[in-house]
């Protein structure tokens, strides 16, 4: 298996030390699971009411219930619009303690992230779904549940909720039946400019006409670029590996970067806190369109294995009230295939498989943005603090290394920071985007201090600007929003 790149020695001990310190063997692994009755309230207050309930174990249906198919929110007919509708005004009209209420239901997300839910057999370690392998199968998890529950509520077993189908030219902006103000759906916190085009990631407009065409192939240019840098590998697409005790952002997969955060932080302001997003009924429509690039990538053959083989990923645990009001623990092994959780996605076009990866014309960025030369090979100062735009040449390690790592971003996870990454020829050319970087704002009254890592996969886009055969590449990382706050430990290709 590939491995996250070069940890330092001095961090790995550190690494150890902190282990011990929490009174965790760090020679023996272990799968996360969650402790059932200890959660951290850290000032948000979205620790579910304290239950002790008996835990029973996930099972699949034993009986057969109908296929639940999922549709793209901008097609829904009347009568499924309808059936949705009525499911979430019956989950916010529950007593405000049920653990079907709706704001129980938004909880359950920031519980298992900013602080909330701790993990089991340590005091305080809490767990935190996002920045690691566990982005992908939790949410997978949750949605399973929170649509399991709206089906019990208005008693249809074939309920299946909506994908927002943002990446489609037709569904690129929030959909029409999420925009009626007196609709269950609604929330009024949304961005005007979220009406008219969902941005999947650097895809601003200029205000000249015809720009909103330019805003979608933009869109289509990121959803190529960040599908293409995921699927390079299994452990890249899922993201870095955490284990039983881990802190937390071991490093998120390239999707999770964007398009996932974002629709997060362009939709608006409850969608843009990750603590209070579930807030939005556009939440649980945007995951399942995340939860649905898992299972398109997935369904593409290739030669490796789609799946994650260690048993710390596959026996990890998470808790949920399920449509029985059972307390269920489910592993991630019982969430790898969608079917055997009884639902799909209806098929619908993928334009953006084909599109071609765009490459710029860097003379015309250099005059305009007055970036620095490369520098000589090692000769940029890591850590660096990403003020401006930094330039760097990079040896590719491996021969014709195709992964790219950049190495100790270091933030305070309250921050919102966002970097794109550049890759370009040694001698000159054009250069590519070949992925970015973004932390989500999260809520906590102290500092929450954060070291991941970045990994994304560039054999498309170094084959683009013509860089397949060089033992050199120009990496450029130019900070978007809160480059002062976030420092660099290193880029490498390995
Ligand atoms: Cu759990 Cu899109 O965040």
């Amino acid at each position: 298996m590939a491995s996250w790149g070069t940890i330092t020695r001095a961090a790995a001990a550190a690494a150890v030390l902190l282990l011990m310190l929490r009174g965790i063997d760090p020679a023996a692994s272990a799968p996360v699971s969650i402790d059932p009755i200890n959660c951290l309230d850290s000032g948000l207050k979205c620790c579910p009411p304290p239950s002790y309930k008996e835990i029973v174990d996930f099972k699949p249906d034993s009986q057969p219930t109908p296929l639940r198919i999922r549709r793209p929110a901008h097609t829904l007919d009347a009568e499924a619009a309808q059936k949705y509708e009525k499911a979430i005004a019956l989950m916010r009209a529950l007593p405000r303690d049920h653990p079907w209420n709706f704001i129980q239901q938004s909880n359950v997300h920031c519980a298992y992230c900013s602080g909330g839910h701790v993990q089991l057999g340590t005091k305080n370690v809490t767990i935190e779904i996002h920045g690691s392998w566990h982005f992908f199968t939790w949410h997978r998890a949750y949605l399973y549940f929170y649509e399991r529950i709206l089906g019990k509520l208005i008693n249809d077993a074939s309920f299946a909720i909506p994908f927002w189908n943002w990446d489609d030219l037709a569904g690129m902006s929030i959909p029409t039946i999420y925009r009626d103000n007196t609709s269950s759906l609604f929330n009024p916190t949304r961005y005007p400019t979220a009406l008219n085009f969902t941005n999947l990631g650097g895809c601003e407009g200029d205000g000249t006409p015809g720009s909103l065409d330019k805003q979608k192939l933009c869109n289509l240019q990121v959803m190529h670029r960040q599908f293409a840098a995921a699927s390079n590998s299994t452990s890249i697409f899922f993201g870095g590996a955490l284990r039983a005790g881990g802190g937390s952002f071991p490093g998120g997969s390239p999707i999770e970067n964007s398009p996932h955060s974002p629709v997060h932080v362009t939709t608006g302001a409850d969608m843009s806190q990750i603590s209070k997003s579930g807030y939005d009924p556009l939440f649980i429509a945007h995951h399942s369109n995340v939860d649905r690039l898992w299972a398109i990538w997935e369904g593409i053959p290739g030669k490796s294995s789609k799946v994650i083989a260690d048993p710390d990923f596959l026996d990890a645990s998470f808790l949920f009230w399920d449509e029985n009001l059972e307390r269920v623990r489910i592993r991630v092994r019982d969430v790898i295939d969608p079917r055997k959780l009884g639902y799909v996605y209806q098929d619908v076009p993928l334009k953006w498989m084909d599109i071609k990866t765009r490459v710029e014309d860097e003379t015309s960025i250099l005059q305009a943005q007055d970036l620095a030369r490369p520098y000589p090979v090692g000769k940029l100062n890591f850590p660096l603090r990403l003020r401006s735009a930094a330039k760097v040449n990079v040896r590719r390690t491996a021969s014709r290394g195709e992964t790219l790592v950049v190495s100790d971003i270091e933030l305070d996870g309250r921050d919102y920071v966002w970097f794109d990454i550049y890759v370009s020829r040694v001698d000159g050319g054009g250069r590519a985007q070949a992925g970015c970087f973004i932390h989500m704002e999260r809520r906590s009254d102290k500092k929450i201090p954060i070291i991941t890592k970045m990994q994304i996969g560039i054999a498309d886009v170094i084959k683009q600007i013509g860089a397949a055969a060089d033992d050199q590449i120009v990496v450029t990382l130019e900070p978007k929003v809160g480059g002062d706050k976030v420092t660099v430990g290193g880029v490498s290709i390995i």
